[in-house]
């Protein structure tokens, strides 16, 4: 399975090709944090996929919050335990994380770049997993390939992996219990606006869990 090869070398691969850029930086998420003000000291956030933590450093020097990351490069959460103790690491797939014996009440959780790497045998279940985590009024920011066709594609680093682009954030919202608050758009490779192409879309979502259901009150039982 897709999630076995992640969890043996290609993880580590991943953390190993990409490391020099892995450093507190700003970027869109973290200006979407500070512009909405999601978080203070008492908040509790989750990244899933998180690498070594370089986000979540940022997140905890500007704003104070708890820290929680699970991402399955041993390398990677080593790399991130020596420069960060404040982060409490997890290396583990979404899918294999046992979030019933650890924190089900996160008020922000990212998965960005995450999903369309997820063995599709596990999109559900890790899409679950999240939600379970969130708590009712938390946000969920979530960056990924969302084109509006379904594209399946061999991973030109590794054979047998394949990457999924599709909007993620509409199995969220679909179920009328995810609020879109906002979503933009850029190249993923230019970041820029302009020059986007089926292959360079990505878009990050804030997104609120809370329930969108009409109630009605006419009389009738169902
Ligand atoms: C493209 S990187 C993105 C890293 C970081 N989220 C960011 O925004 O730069 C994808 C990350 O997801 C991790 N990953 C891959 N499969 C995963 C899974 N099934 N569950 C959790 N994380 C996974 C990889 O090890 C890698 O660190």
């Amino acid at each position: 399975m897709q999630d076995d090869i992640f969890k043996k070398e290609e993880a580590d691969r991943w953390f190993e090709r990409n490391k020099e850029g892995l450093v507190p930086k700003e970027d869109l998420i973290i200006k979407i944090i500070r512009d909405y003000r999601l978080l203070d000291k008492a908040s509790k956030v989750l990244e899933v996929g998180s690498s070594n933590g370089f986000r979540l450093a940022k997140i905890h020097e500007e704003f104070g919050s708890k820290v929680f990351a699970i991402e399955p490069s041993k390398k990677a959460v080593e790399d991130g335990k020596s420069k960060w103790d404040f982060i409490t690491f997890y290396q583990s797939t979404i899918a294999e994380f046992d979030e019933s014996k650890h924190f089900l009440d996160f008020d922000l959780i990212i998965v960005n770049s995450v999903f369309h790497w997820i063995d599709r045998n596990h999109l559900l279940i890790s899409i679950g997993k999240v939600d379970n985590m969130l708590k009712w009024g938390g946000h969920l920011i979530l960056g990924d390939f969302q084109v509006h066709i379904p594209i399946k594609r061999k991973y030109h680093h590794k054979e047998g992996v394949f990457t999924y682009k599709q909007p993620y954030k509409e199995i969220f919202t679909s179920s009328f219990l995810y609020v879109e608050l906002f979503t933009m758009a850029f190249n993923h490779d230019s970041k820029n606006l302009a020059g986007i192409d089926i292959n360079t879309y990505f878009s990050v979502s804030l997104l609120r869990k809370e329930e969108l259901y009409f109630e009605l009150y006419d009389g009738h039982r169902h």
